[in-house]
């Protein structure tokens, strides 16, 4: 017994210098721990993710590659549905846009890319058509040209933001960002390419299944996948979120059949 704390402590004097220039690495880079994520998945993000998705280097934006709340809230990772998860996506070869993560190679192994797809699977979706808390029960009657074109053609700031930009500066021809693509009618924004016809974007009468309510919620149903909007591309610039009186403004215009109104 005693020889083995002995020798428990011969370790720890030994390994004493490693602990110390390690917690020093770790106050340097403010790495915060994050409980939701299983042990084997937050050491996969610290070994291979961290050095460019932290506060100190924050490559797309992305900071808070340790936080599952926020990455669930900003739309990275979809409970319950890891195929659905940008997070996981840009872990497989042929991701829906730009580079493999970790971007430096040393990509996952199978069974790294089994337990991150495991954890999210596990995780539980808090929204469910018909229990949505951020949508109210009733609302006003909401106007497309008086709520609905100022929301899409106003940039959102809270006077730090560097880059912000409206709904309408990605959503363009120019951009066709996620292939929304809305046009001008003179200053304000052309009806018909908000409904995108035929799309998922907007389905009249139906807030639950139309991209446009869900992607700019902080919750979404299970089938949307992405990013919570507004999007922001540059590094280190967290975008401001509609208020959730403009939630229910984008939703309601929908539920009360987004009309041209
Ligand atoms: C060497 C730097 C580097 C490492 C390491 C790295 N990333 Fe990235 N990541 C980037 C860059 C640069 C981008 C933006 C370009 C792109 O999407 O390809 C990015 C983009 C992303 C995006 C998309 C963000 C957005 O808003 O479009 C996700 C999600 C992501 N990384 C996840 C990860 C995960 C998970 C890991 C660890 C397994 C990781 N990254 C490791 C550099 C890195
Ligand atoms: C800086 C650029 C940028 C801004 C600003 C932006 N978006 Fe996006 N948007 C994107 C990108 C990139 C995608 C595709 C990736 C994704 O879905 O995460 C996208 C996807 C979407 C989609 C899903 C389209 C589909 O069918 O897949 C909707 C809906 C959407 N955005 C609505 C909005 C709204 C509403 C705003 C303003 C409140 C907004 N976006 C602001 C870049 C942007």
């Amino acid at each position: 017994m005693a020889n083995l704390k002995a020798a428990h402590f011969k370790l720890f004097i030994t390994l004493l210098p490693l602990i110390a220039i390690s917690l020093a690495d770790c106050s340097f880079r403010e790495v915060k721990v994050d409980t939701g994520f299983s042990t084997t998945v937050s050491q996969i993000l610290v070994d291979k993710c961290i050095q460019c998705h932290s506060s100190q280097n924050a490559s797309a934006g992305l900071y808070y590659i340790l936080d599952s709340n926020a990455l669930i809230s900003n739309g990275y990772i979809n409970p319950g549905n890891a195929s659905g998860s940008l997070l996981y996506q840009k872990l497989l070869a042929n991701p829906p846009y730009g580079a493999r993560m970790p971007k430096s190679g040393s990509y996952l192994t199978d069974q790294e890319l089994l337990e991150v797809k495991n954890w999210i699977n596990s995780q539980t979706s808090t929204v469910s058509a018909g229990s949505d808390t951020e949508v109210a029960e009733t609302y006003r009657t909401v106007s497309f040209s008086t709520d609905i074109a100022p929301i899409l053609t106003t940039p959102l700031s809270d006077g730090t933001q560097t880059n912000a930009k409206s709904c309408i500066q990605c959503h363009n021809s120019t951009d066709q960002a996620g292939d929304y693509v809305m046009s001008l009618n003179g200053t304000s924004v052309d009806y018909t390419s908000v409904l995108n016809t035929g799309n998922r974007q907007v389905i009249a009468g139906n807030y639950v299944t139309s991209w446009l309510c869900q992607k700019v919620k902080a919750n979404r149903t299970s089938q949307i996948s992405g990013l919570r909007m507004p999007h922001n591309s540059v590094a280190s610039v967290n975008p401001v979120k509609l208020t959730s009186d403009q939630v229910n403004q984008v939703c309601h215009w929908i539920k009360q059949g987004a009309l041209n109104n």
